[in-house]
């Protein structure tokens, strides 16, 4: 099953036996989702844009969506944040993941918490973010033009291959809003040009530690 363990930057991920893989670089959690989901496509968004519709696919340990409710309060933005997952973790390791405390917001660790338990349900968790968490599969639904962000999360093409394909890139080209972008930390040539094929803006920039290159992918 699942199992809890612990990145280069002190902060947890978790290790899936179901599909041989960690949720989380090994360099660092933490980093990696400040680079390729804060910096790369919330920071570049919000430096113009404060009412900000994102789509998270794969909620996992659920580090983006906490993440991403920090930033939201601290730039006071106004963010509906939808997160999808197919496999959800047991409360047990959710209840043991460090994220709040290495974020210095221990005080906001029953939200975290509260972010796990909640399905199906809008959750307002401050003033400045809203969050909406389905239990699915991403490539059974259908968004038209609502996100302004998709952060693309799930497991690396190596071990999902099939989420990498074109019918599900091109639904997520069908979420975006006109003038949206996607993130993500997989980088590899095919899955670039399979982007290009279908209209999007493909810009290769600097990753995390352990990582040359990420994905933005723009629909302009
Ligand atoms: C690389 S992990 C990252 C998770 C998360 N972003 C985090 O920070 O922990 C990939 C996640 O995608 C989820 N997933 C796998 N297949 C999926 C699918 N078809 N639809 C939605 N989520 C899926 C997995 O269960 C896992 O939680």
């Amino acid at each position: 099953m699942n199992k809890l363990i612990q990145t280069e930057d002190g902060s947890h991920s978790i290790h899936s036996s179901q599909f041989n893989v960690n949720y989380h670089s090994l360099h660092g959690a933490i980093q990696e989702t400040q680079t390729v989901f804060i910096d790369a496509a919330l920071n570049f968004k919000s430096a113009y844009k404060k009412q900000i519709s994102i789509l998270g696919i794969g909620f996992g340990t659920g580090l983006n969506a906490f993440m991403t409710y920090l930033e939201a309060n601290k730039q006071e933005l106004d963010i509906k944040y939808t997160a999808i997952e197919a496999y959800p973790i047991e409360m047990h390791l959710a209840q043991q993941l460090n994220y709040p405390e290495l974020l210095n917001a221990s005080s906001e660790r029953m939200s975290f918490l509260e972010m796990h338990r909640f399905k199906e349900e809008l959750f307002r968790m401050s003033l400045n973010f809203s969050f909406y968490k389905r239990i699915a599969f991403f490539e059974d639904l259908a968004y038209d033009k609502e996100f302004d962000i998709i952060y693309y999360d799930a497991f690396a093409p190596s071990s999902q291959p099939k989420l990498w394909e074109r019918n599900v890139l091109s639904k997520m080209y069908q979420a975006l809003k006109p003038n949206g972008l996607l993130t993500t930390f997989c980088a590899k040539g095919s899955f670039k040009r399979c982007l290009k094929s279908i209209g999007f803006r493909v810009e290769a920039i600097p990753g995390p530690i352990g990582k040359r290159e990420i994905t933005r992918a723009h629909k302009d």
